[in-house]
């Protein structure tokens, strides 16, 4: 495989292809028009990672109550972090507000259009700014994700894991861009690999690519990419305690700012997290605890079986909550998603 091998890469036929056939999304506008950097901004944080079908509703919702870069910058950030709950990885959302106080207050509201600019704003790594480049400003940047890497390889046929070819999809990707519509172009190739070059199916005869694409000549072009070989993921233990009171409130605390779940509410728990320890007065509380059941939870790099403890309270003044912790409602949907299993077990 070599550059040349995608000079006959024919972006017309995908614009072409994109104007009949390509998604509507609210944060995205088609050419002429260009989407405000604001929602590229938004969407692009709760993409990563997450699918378009679960971030429509709340890319609706925080345009809503958050509509410009202003006031989201001035929101509190344990609101931002209960209205985000659902969408996991919460780093995400505190690095997407953290820019958008950079941009509120150092950028006039306005973002850089310049990808070193955009780099050194938090959680704004080499896709993310492409993606405000392009789709905001309609500059030639290089916007690699999955879905377009696959276009790509299958296109070159090639046989290499993707992590071992960034350098040279980079390259493909410049060949193959064309000199006009630079923010519909990614947007044209990623909806051609959601509907048609799918990962478990290629749908060759339906595409745009398939006179010059190399892996459509071949009987299976679903094979590629390659996949790289699994990283084992290591498996920790945990344990969490429900402890209820009789008007149906929980014992949590708003968990460290700086750890997993960083912010979040969260149960008096365990072992999950490497660095968390139960807080010594509840003692008494792991002792008279009952096991209800126990849940699994993957985070990106391990993943975890939480036994679950219940212990009710008739009478809660008798226990002195240790400082951090409050009895708090019971509302699921503020909290993230492991506690929201946590809390399942428990039949209401
Ligand atoms: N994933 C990330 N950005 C996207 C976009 N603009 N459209 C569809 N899927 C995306």
């Amino acid at each position: 495989m070599n550059r040349s091998d995608f000079h006959d890469f024919d972006h017309q036929a995908v614009l072409n292809w994109y104007d009949e056939r390509g998604r509507d999304f609210p944060w995205r506008r088609r050419w002429p028009e260009l989407a405000p950097a604001y929602h590229v901004f938004l969407s692009e944080f709760m993409l990563q990672q997450t699918g378009v079908k679960t971030v429509i509703p709340y890319f609706l919702h925080f345009t809503q109550k958050w509509p410009d870069i202003f006031a989201l910058a001035a929101a509190d950030i344990d609101e931002v972090l209960a209205d985000w709950a659902g969408l996991g990885y919460y780093a995400r959302a505190r690095n997407m507000h953290k820019t958008a106080k950079v941009v509120a207050s150092e950028y006039h509201g306005e973002f850089p259009e310049d990808e070193k600019a955009l780099r050194a704003l938090p959680g704004i790594g080499p896709y993310t700014a492409g993606a405000i480049l392009r789709f905001a400003f309609d500059q030639p940047a290089i916007v690699l994700d999955g879905n377009i890497e696959r276009v790509l390889v299958r296109f070159g046929d090639i046989h290499k894991p993707v992590a071992e070819i960034k350098p040279l999809l980079r390259e493909a990707f410049a060949t193959i861009s064309p000199a006009h519509r630079h923010a519909d172009f990614p947007q044209a190739l990623m909806d051609l690999a959601s509907t048609v070059c799918q990962p478990k199916s290629a749908h060759c005869s339906v595409c745009p690519l398939e006179k010059g694409c190399r892996a459509a000549q071949t009987p299976h072009p679903e094979n590629l990419p390659l996949k790289a070989r699994p990283k084992t993921q290591p498996l920790r233990y945990g344990r969490a305690y429900l402890i209820t009171s009789a008007a149906g409130h929980f014992v949590m605390h708003r968990r460290d700012a700086n750890g997993l779940l960083g912010g979040m509410l969260g149960f008096p728990s365990a072992g999950w997290d490497k660095t968390s320890q139960l807080d010594a007065a509840f003692e008494p509380v792991v002792e008279q605890a009952v096991v209800i059941g126990t849940i699994s939870h993957v985070f990106t790099h391990f993943k975890t079986e939480v036994t679950i403890y219940h212990l009710h309270l008739e009478q809660p003044d008798t226990f002195p909550l240790p400082p951090s912790y409050h009895w708090a409602e019971d509302k699921p949907s503020d909290w993230p998603k492991l506690m929201q299993k946590c809390r399942s077990v428990l039949k209401s």
